[in-house]
C-alpha cells in the first residue's frame, strides 16, 4: 500500500524512515520534511457552504445525472506519513449542471435537503472515500460582495472540502481536476497545486486519489 500523499500524478518521496537507533532501542527521531511533502493549501470557504450536512459518503445515488466519480484518499499529519484517524471531512459541491442546492450566497445555516453534501470521519487508517458525480462548472455570481470583479468568471469544476481534527489546524479547500482549461485563469485554483488531481477513467466511472495533509497544531 502506497502511503505517500498524492495529488495529481506527482508522488511525494521521502528519504529515510525518521527512526533512529539509540542505546540499543528504536526511538522515533525527527522527521525531516522532504521535497514534495507539503501541507495541503487552504482556500476560501465560498458562498455555498452550509452547516450540518448529514453523515454520508455517498453524495449521489444512481438517479443523479452526471458522470460517476469516486474520490478517495488519506488524511495525514504534517510529516506526510502519519495517518489521522477520526478526522472530520465535510464535502459539498455543485451538481453536473453547475448548480448548488441553494442559490443564496452566504446562507450557511439554511436547513435544506443537503443535496450533494455530506460529512464523514476518516477510518482507523486515516482513509476516506466519497461517491458522487462530476461537479459542473459555474460562473461567479454577479455583484457578490467582495467578488464583484470576478462576476461572470467561469470557475473550474471543483469539490469543496473542510477537514478538521483536534490536534491539527483545520483546512478548507477546493479540489480541482487536472486538464480543466479554467484552472489557469481562476484566482483560487491556479496556484493551489496540492489540490489538483488527475482522474482515471475506469469504464463509466472516474476515480481520483486525493491525500490531505494537515499542519500539526503545536510543536
Ligand atoms: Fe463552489
Amino acid at each position: 500500500m502506497d502511503k505517500q500523499p498524492r495529488a495529481g500524478i506527482s508522488r511525494r518521496h521521502f528519504l529515510g524512515s525518521g527512526m533512529v537507533l539509540l542505546g540499543g532501542g528504536l526511538l522515533a527521531g525527527p522527521t525531516f520534511a522532504q521535497p514534495g511533502c507539503a501541507v495541503t493549501q487552504g482556500d476560501i470557504l465560498g458562498p455555498y457552504y452550509r452547516f450540518g450536512a448529514p453523515f454520508q459518503s455517498r453524495l449521489a445515488g444512481p438517479e443523479e445525472p452526471g458522470e460517476r466519480l469516486l474520490v478517495s484518499g488519506t488524511v495525514f499529519s504534517s510529516d506526510c506519513r502519519t495517518p489521522i484517524p477520526n478526522a472530520l471531512v465535510e464535502i459539498w459541491q455543485a451538481n453536473g449542471a453547475g448548480l448548488y442546492d441553494t442559490e443564496t450566497p452566504g446562507n450557511y445555516t439554511d436547513k435544506g435537503n443537503f443535496h450533494l453534501r455530506g460529512m464523514l470521519y476518516t477510518d482507523a487508517q486515516g482513509k476516506y472515500r466519497i461517491e458522487t458525480v462530476m461537479p459542473g462548472r459555474y460562473p461567479v455570481p454577479p455583484n457578490l460582495p467582495g467578488l464583484e470583479k470576478y462576476g461572470g468568471l467561469m470557475r473550474p469544476a471543483h469539490i469543496h472540502f473542510r477537514v478538521m481534527e483536534s490536534l491539527h489546524v483545520p483546512v478548507t479547500l477546493q479540489l480541482y481536476f487536472k486538464g480543466d482549461p479554467f484552472i489557469a485563469g481562476d484566482p483560487w485554483a491556479h496556484e493551489r497545486t496540492t489540490n489538483i488531481i488527475e482522474l482515471e477513467q475506469d469504464g463509466e466511472l472516474r476515480r481520483g486519489l486525493f491525500d490531505i495533509v494537515l499542519a500539526r497544531g503545536f510543536g
